[in-house]
């Protein structure tokens, strides 16, 4: 991990009941997490409020998406203003299966992204290659080019948290290579040096998120340029989760 203060983020995605969520909350009230991380889960929105009221303070809500503006007649749509209305502090976009199952593009996901700071949302922002992009030698292409869609719209990025999640290791059990995720996370350092500034460069917190688990996360966690995660399935068990937070160096 580098010099910022270690973030783990569960990412429940489209999973969970009534049921299953009040025991996953129970959980996490209960399990042993160092205080020294900044940790946030995101529930589906239907479930928010829910955990919002029930888990510990420790750990801060984010939604999986929200609206590209203000709220109105956008049927099936939720808005930056509501999440906070409800407690929320910040939402993850351009996740790769809304970019990729669902089609967001990289403008409209850097849009989103600048009017959810616009109403203090704090931005989990994800970027990834996909397979045949990786085995064409174009990640450094593809990551940069989704990190400028960011970069020309957003001003402030101190609410910012990069994710670099590569898509062959999302929900695939193929987590990247301690190596892998380092190469990437510290080019994209490299590249904020070079296109916003010094500072921003050195600040972020860049986290990796693709199949890590209890038995991976400690050896990517030690990479210099890796400041946390965003974890999918692990983060649906309090017991496992807990291991990735703690998994802090
Ligand atoms: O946002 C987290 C994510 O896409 C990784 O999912 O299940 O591979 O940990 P998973």
């Amino acid at each position: 991990a580098g010099t910022g203060k270690f973030f783990v983020g569960g990412n429940w995605k489209c999973n969970g009941t009534k049921d299953s969520i009040t025991k996953l909350v129970a959980d996490l009230n209960d399990a042993k997490l160092e205080n020294n991380v900044d940790i946030v889960v995101a529930p589906p929105y239907i479930y928010v409020d829910q955990v919002k009221q029930s888990l510990t303070d420790h750990i801060e809500i984010s939604a999986q998406n929200c609206w590209v503006g203000k709220g109105g007649a956008f049927t099936g749509e939720i808005s930056a203003e509501q999440l906070i209305d409800i407690g929320c502090k910040w939402v993850i976009l351009g996740h790769s299966e809304r970019r990729h199952i669902i089609g967001e593009d990289d403008q409209f996901i850097g849009k989103k992204a600048a009017f959810a700071l616009s109403q203090n949302l704090k931005v989990i922002a994800c970027i990834g290659e996909k397979l045949e992009e990786r085995e064409t030698g174009k990640t450094f292409d593809v990551c940069f080019q989704q990190m400028k869609s960011f970069a020309d719209i957003i001003l402030n990025w101190m609410d910012v948290v990069i994710a670099y999640e590569p898509v062959w290791a999302i929900g695939t059990g193929k987590v990247a290579t301690p190596q892998q995720a380092q190469e990437v996370h510290a080019a994209i350092r490299d590249w904020l040096k070079k296109n916003v500034s010094a500072e921003v460069a050195s600040s972020i917190r860049i986290i990796y998120g693709g199949s890590v688990n209890g038995s991976n996360c400690s050896e990517l966690a030690k990479q210099q340029d890796i400041d946390g995660f965003l974890v999918g399935g692990a983060s649906l068990k309090g017991s496992e989760f807990a291991i990735i937070v703690n998994s802090v160096t």
